[in-house]
């Protein structure tokens, strides 16, 4: 296989062809706008099985949810990304039947996604009602340079005859309403009502404003090249360019439209600004051409490789399968502050374009350690958003600090289930773990100034006062939190679980840590956010009081403090069919039954590697893996890692195997609805803390490295306080290379390992 062909997903290689499924794969996004690669041709027919679409980062609409029992507190509205209309789309004319009137024959006969640029390749064969044959090649993709530009290049070659074809290039909502069997939680429940307005203008241009939110946001097309056989129609109903074209089977006709997504603005400032933002989403595609364009972001694609590659050697499929997880995390992030990354990406409506933990717990080591510069931006989302998390924590009665959102868009709780939303308040243990993650990696202290501490402190607030220190029990003297539920969505309201608490001491200690960092780097920040003595003499007693819960009898840390006294769910009997649970069990039985949906208290185990010998380690791992059914994507991952921490790397194999190509195999039967993000980040973190063994440590960064049988070499690169190293690793020895920065010394296995610039460093494994 050559260099290049690992780099590239075809169609032949998929598991199906399933359209919906198809869009999903190809979808090409670059953080600000993602697009669905449909068929451009789908015409309006209800029986079109796509669903195609055009997403914009943040851009969402607002609706009421309607509760039977509306109680205080209840999240009041849906966020749902909007699904804007298919750039793609294009209406062809032959013999005078329309497209879009009148259904053609269409059949996908190749797509070539290449990752190592970030071009779509692809061709379909077309036939008209009247048989006349042709074939449409297109070009296109979402421009990592320039994120507000989307560009495609047809290609148009008779097959069977010549004579007059009509292409149409037009704005238009196609197929995109199309009712569906919808019993499914995880999918978007609302179509939004988009106004669309045409505004006058150099090329087709068009508005699209929200009703609720109160948003705003332009959407220009334009054709790049200077063929006179296309003629713009600025002033037509429906604003558009028509190409007249006489076809020869010899020769092929092309065209290159070029898209541009601005930015999202309130309705009021759209306004008062039009002019000048038409005038800038023009810019961005005046006098340019498909080349240079695309030069621009292949550039960009072509750094963002350098940086974040991945090499598997040994299996090259899992190889395409990585590199089309790393890209398409690539296309998923916001990188702008103001947006986060959708549980979905940008390639799909479920979930309703909402960010969670997944984000900061599975995402962002991937950002911190390759791509320093988004994981800051993801950051600064959630910095953007802290005012929101502030009055939600006093909606909660919480008197000091920020409750983030379980699920959002803008910084609000969208969450209309608080048993399994609101309830999950360990996402503001997330991120003030991420942060932490970010500031460590990066020694970025300007970030930590203005904006980590603040999010390490508000949130180390927060636990303060949620928590209690309980007076009776077991728990007597100890910091107690109670009614909340960890990240198994199958135990929900429980106390004490031992993933937040565990994560809210190790919050409220990095709040003691870097106020002890901030005396010195800017001692006026602590009094601008009236830091004293005695919130951290709090902080600390708080932490270290914290209420663990552990079964002295089966020697395990425990989900909650009731966790043992449910009976165990019969899951070794239970169909298949009745996966994923929560599809045919009502929550609160599933409540009842020690059963999970995905890592929970291993996820502890995982993020604090140094708080349990293997020993410990073993008895989790045996009796949570027995509980637990892997419903939701984000399991799986956190098992191999820590099946590589027990030395069984098969079993760490199995379950990776698994999580790396569940988008391109579709494992959890429901990737036609966007990729699962979460995923994909936990791939990476399979391959680097797992496989690699790497760790983030007191001592600093130490690797234990393992490979499954059969890789021959595994080599990935990480940025690390202003240095770039290369990992190479094989079945008998770990290569560490100092590609840029200053010297450095880390740990292999008990080694150390002194590095200084192109003077690799090996160290024999001592296989477990
Ligand atoms: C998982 C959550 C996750 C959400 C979005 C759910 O199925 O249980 O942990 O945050 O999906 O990916």
């Amino acid at each position: 296989m050559s260099v290049h062909e690992q780099y590239q997903i075809h169609l032949q290689q998929l598991k199906s062809r399933k359209q919906s499924f198809v869009e999903t794969i190809y979808a090409q996004g670059n953080g600000h706008l993602g697009v669905r690669a449909s068929n451009p041709l789908q015409g309006n027919s209800p029986a079109y099985p796509g669903n195609p679409g055009l997403f914009v980062n943040g851009f969402y609409d607002l609706s009421p949810i309607h509760y039977g029992e509306a109680y205080f507190g209840y999240a009041d509205s849906n966020q749902t990304i909007c699904e804007l209309p298919d750039p793609r789309y294009l209406i062809f004319s032959v013999d005078g039947v329309r497209s879009d009137e009148t259904p053609y024959q269409v059949e996908m006969t190749d797509k070539t996604w290449d990752m190592s640029t970030g071009l779509l390749l692809e061709t379909f064969h077309v036939t008209t009602p009247t048989d006349k044959q042709f074939t449409l090649t297109m070009e296109s993709f979402a421009s990592q340079a320039e994120r507000h530009v989307y560009v495609i290049l047809y290609d148009v070659r008779a097959l069977n005859f010549s004579g007059p074809l009509t292409i149409i290039k037009q704005h238009a909502y196609v197929n995109q309403q199309i009712p569906r069997d919808n019993n499914d939680v995880r999918r978007a429940q609302r179509d939004n009502v988009l106004q669309q307005t045409y505004l006058p203008a150099a090329a087709p241009t068009m508005q699209f404003s929200t009703q609720k939110s109160q948003l705003s946001l332009l959407m220009t097309m334009q054709y790049l090249g200077s063929d006179p056989r296309v003629q713009l129609n600025a002033h037509a109903e429906v604003p558009n360019y028509t190409i007249k074209l006489e076809l020869t089977p010899d020769r092929s006709a092309q065209f290159t439209f070029g898209y541009s997504l601005g930015e999202i603005h309130n309705l009021m400032s759209f306004k008062l600004n039009q002019a000048n933002y038409i005038e800038k989403s023009l810019a961005h595609l005046k006098n340019q051409t498909f080349a240079d364009l695309f030069a621009a972001s292949a550039a960009r694609a072509h750094d963002f490789w350098q940086d974040s590659d991945v090499i598997i050697e040994g299996d090259p499929v899992l190889q395409k399968g990585i590199r089309f997880n790393l890209f398409h995390l690539y296309q998923a992030a916001g990188r702008d502050h103001l947006t986060d990354i959708p549980a979905k990406g940008l390639t799909g409506s479920g979930y309703e374009g909402h960010y969670f933990w997944d984000t900061e717990m599975y995402m962002l080591p991937f950002f911190i350690y390759t791509q320093p510069q988004i994981a800051k931006a993801l950051l600064g989302f959630r910095y953007e958003t802290l005012n929101e998390a502030g009055q939600r924590a006093r909606e909660m009665a919480v008197k000091s600090g920020v409750l983030f959102p379980w699920r959002t868009i803008n910084g609000q709780e969208a969450s209309a289930y608080f048993p399994a939303g609101t309830a999950q308040i360990h996402i503001d243990a997330d991120i003030a773990y991420a942060t932490d993650q970010y500031i460590q990696a990066t020694a970025d202290t300007d970030f930590l100034i203005k904006a980590g501490f603040e999010l390490i402190l508000e949130t180390a607030r927060f636990w303060l006062a949620y928590g209690n220190y309980a007076e009776h029990g077991a728990q007597a003297g100890h910091f107690v939190i109670n009614r909340v539920t960890g990240p198994d969505e199958y135990t929900a309201l429980i106390d004490n679980n031992y993933y937040t608490n565990r994560m809210a001491q190790h919050n409220l200690r990095l709040a003691v840590k870097y106020a002890a960092e901030l005396r010195k780097l800017a001692p006026n920040k602590l009094a601008e956010l009236a830091v004293t003595a005695d919130e951290l003499a709090a902080f600390k007693a708080a932490a270290d009081k914290m209420y663990l819960p552990y079964d002295k009898k089966n020697k395990i840390k425990l989900q909650d403090d009731n966790a043992l006294n449910r009976p165990r769910f019969d899951l070794k009997n239970e169909p298949a069919t009745n996966f994923p649970l929560l599809l045919h069990y009502h929550p609160l039985v599933l409540y009842r039954y020690q059963v999970n949906k995905q890592a929970d208290t291993l996820m502890s185990d995982f993020l604090f590697p140094l708080d349990q010998d293997i020993d410990q380690l073993r008895r989790d791992y045996d009796y949570y893996e027995g509980i637990t059914t892997h419903d939701s994507s984000l399991s799986r991952a956190i098992f191999s890692i820590l099946a590589n921490r027990k030395h069984d790397s098969a079993k760490a194999h199995a379950y990776f195997m698994d999580t790396a190509l569940t988008d391109l195999t579709d494992l959890q039967g429901n990737s036609e609805d966007g990729i699962h993000a979460a995923n994909m980040g936990g791939s990476w973190l399979s391959l680097v803390y797992g496989f690699a063994g790497m760790h983030y440590g007191t001592e600093g960064l130490t690797f234990d490295p393992c490979l499954p049988a059969g890789w021959f070499r595994l080599n990935f690169k990480i940025k690390y306080r202003g240095r770039q190293l290369s990992i190479d690793i094989n079945q008998n020895e770990a290569t560490f290379t100092l590609l840029s920065g200053e010297p450095m010394t880390i740990y292999c296995q008990k080694h150390d390992c002194a590095l200084s610039q192109q003077m690799p460093n090996t160290v024999a494994l001592e296989k477990a």
